[in-house]
């Protein structure tokens, strides 16, 4: 089934096992006693591509652990999978299928003009509705990749959004659906209904409940953004309200095709190749940069170093920047998406544990949410930060507040709080001597635990686009090191149909049929 070399074993063996005990001779390390030994640390484990930085030196990590994470990214095929992948091959070897997205922002090693093609066609399709005064509104219907990505972007690039008001639709919770059509004009609404496979029940549903809003004008208020573009001919769209895009285009990495229609209506066309450009150059970055200075990699060869070999099975991610709020969702996806397999591309089980649980929120408010667990909580769970050098508002005091909160984070993870700084601290805030000590055991932090942290300089439409490539390639060598399909997702597709079985009334089991049973889905309608 692999489309890439089988991967020599005895070499991506012997690596892992020096990375193991590696590990193990690490497990008593401090992470202040590295920097104490190294005035320059920060900057020999700190890089920079483009406008992105990354910062690894909070990490448990040494040169050393870097070089042996990069034997076993060479051991394990990068430079080949990833020549592959740019150059279009069948990288995603259970479907038999490219992931060639960087084709989509040119980024490719070989022409693609049916891409050129397809991408002209959407562009001109949204400079035609931004053009359309009569446009006030689009709901975008879409749900996973087809809808996660194209939040993400047009949250992130409010401050560039000049076109009609965007709305989003995915779940088929009906509430959402309903509110939408109290809320707006069916004559001023335009509908996009995204869904590579044309099959997602969730999106059909709430399409159709859209086509009897619109009633007699459907036809000209929808489009269908979609991998199969007879699908959706067969359910009533003209060929002129039909955006294509290829089968080769992973739910997870389509936001750059004409899924990402409504990001270039709320955009533009031109902010929307500014974004494909900003990708377009981490891409080269990726395919070109040595391996000890490639940020996707180094990234990606670090979070393995906590899931694979460390005992974290969880990541936490915080954005300290309001506009990267949906960034969690999209890695959530991307990452547990691409990495949550326990086979590898031959269907051999994967030793390593491969996908970390990604979790978080937009700072500070997270902080303020769920870093007490991470602060003082039974477990390592590492910690990425992630925030812009630049705010797209002149507000700098709240800027600066915003990074100090950002960074003091990763500094009190990292030194915790003593028993002597406890009782200072409280003794500071007026407690007597005897509370102060009585609480010690209350107050007091580990310390020692890591984070990594990115800055982007700032979120335009090329700095967006270069952070999103970043972590899809990061998220790509990660599965090549763990010798995993990180484009197919089996997984899911399970329970797409056990959801048509149990809607149809069927139960597999007693809990089912009980639940079926206590709210009347168990009866026909
Ligand atoms: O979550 C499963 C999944 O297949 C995702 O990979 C995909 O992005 C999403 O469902 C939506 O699929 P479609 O775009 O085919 O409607």
């Amino acid at each position: 089934m692999s489309s890439a070399r089988t991967l020599p074993l005895r070499e991506v063996e012997q690596c892992r096992r020096a990375l193991s005990a590696h590990r193990l001779r690490m497990s008593e390390t401090v992470l202040l006693d590295l920097f104490a030994a190294d005035s320059d640390r920060f900057r020999r484990l700190s890089w920079r591509a483009g406008p992105l930085t990354l910062d690894l030196s909070k990490m448990p990590m040494t040169d050393r652990t870097v070089a042996l994470l990069l034997d076993l990214a060479a051991a394990a095929g990068i430079d080949q999978a990833r020549r592959d992948m740019f150059e279009g091959k069948a990288v995603n070897v259970t479907e038999r299928r490219a992931a060639w997205h960087v084709a989509l922002r040119g980024g490719a090693d070989r022409p693609a003009p049916e891409v050129d093609a397809a991408r002209e066609a959407m562009l001109r399709f949204a400079a035609g509705v931004r053009a359309d005064a009569k446009v006030t509104d689009v709901v975008h219907i879409g749900i996973g990749g087809s809808l996660l990505g194209p939040t993400l972007a047009v949250d992130a690039l409010t401050a560039y959004a000049d076109g009609p008001r965007i709305h989003w639709l995915g779940s088929v919770d009906g509430g959402t659906v309903a509110q939408l059509m109290r809320k707006l004009d069916p004559a001023r609404t335009l509908a996009i209904v995204a869904s590579k496979s044309f099959t997602t029940q969730e999106t059909l549903v709430n399409a159709k409940a859209m086509r009897g809003w619109f009633g007699a004008d459907a036809q000209s208020r929808m489009v269908a953004v979609t991998a199969r573009p007879d699908r959706a001919h067969d359910a009533g769209y003209g060929t002129d309200r039909i955006l294509p895009f290829a089968e080769w285009v992973g739910g997870r990495f389509s936001l750059w095709s004409a899924v990402g229609v409504p990001i270039a209506i709320a955009i533009g066309p031109e902010r929307f190749r500014e974004m494909l450009t900003g990708a377009a150059a981490l891409d080269r970055h990726f395919r070109e940069a040595p391996a000890d200075k490639n940020l996707p990699l180094l990234h990606g060869l670090a979070w393995l170093w906590n899931t694979a070999f460390g005992s974290s099975g969880a990541v936490a991610v915080l954005p300290y920047d309001r506009r990267l709020a949906r960034l969690v969702d999209h890695l959530q996806q991307l990452v547990m998406e691409s990495l949550g397999k326990s086979v590898d591309r031959e269907g051999h089980p994967v030793e390593l544990p491969t996908a970390p649980v990604v979790f978080g929120q937009a700072g500070t408010d997270g902080q303020h949410a769920f870093m007490q667990v991470i602060h003082q909580g039974p477990r390592t769970i590492p910690v990425e930060f992630i925030a812009a050098i630049t705010p797209e508002h002149d507000l700098i005091d709240h800027h600066r507040h915003l990074l100090a909160n950002c960074f003091a984070q990763g500094a009190v993870l990292m030194r915790g709080l003593s028993a002597s700084q406890a009782i200072a601290d409280l003794r500071a805030r007026g407690f007597d001597e005897a509370t102060a000590r009585s609480l010690v055991p209350h107050v007091v932090c580990p310390g020692n635990r890591p984070s990594s942290t990115i800055l982007v300089e700032r979120i335009d439409p090329a700095g967006l686009g270069a952070l999103i490539a970043f972590y899809e390639h990061s998220a790509f060598a990660q599965g090549v090191v763990l010798g995993i399909n990180p484009f197919d997702q089996w997984g899911v597709e399970r329970g797409k149909r056990v959801a048509a079985e149990v809607l149809a009334g069927h139960a597999s089991d007693p809990s089912t049929a009980g639940l079926l049973a206590a709210t009347g889905l168990d009866r026909p309608r």
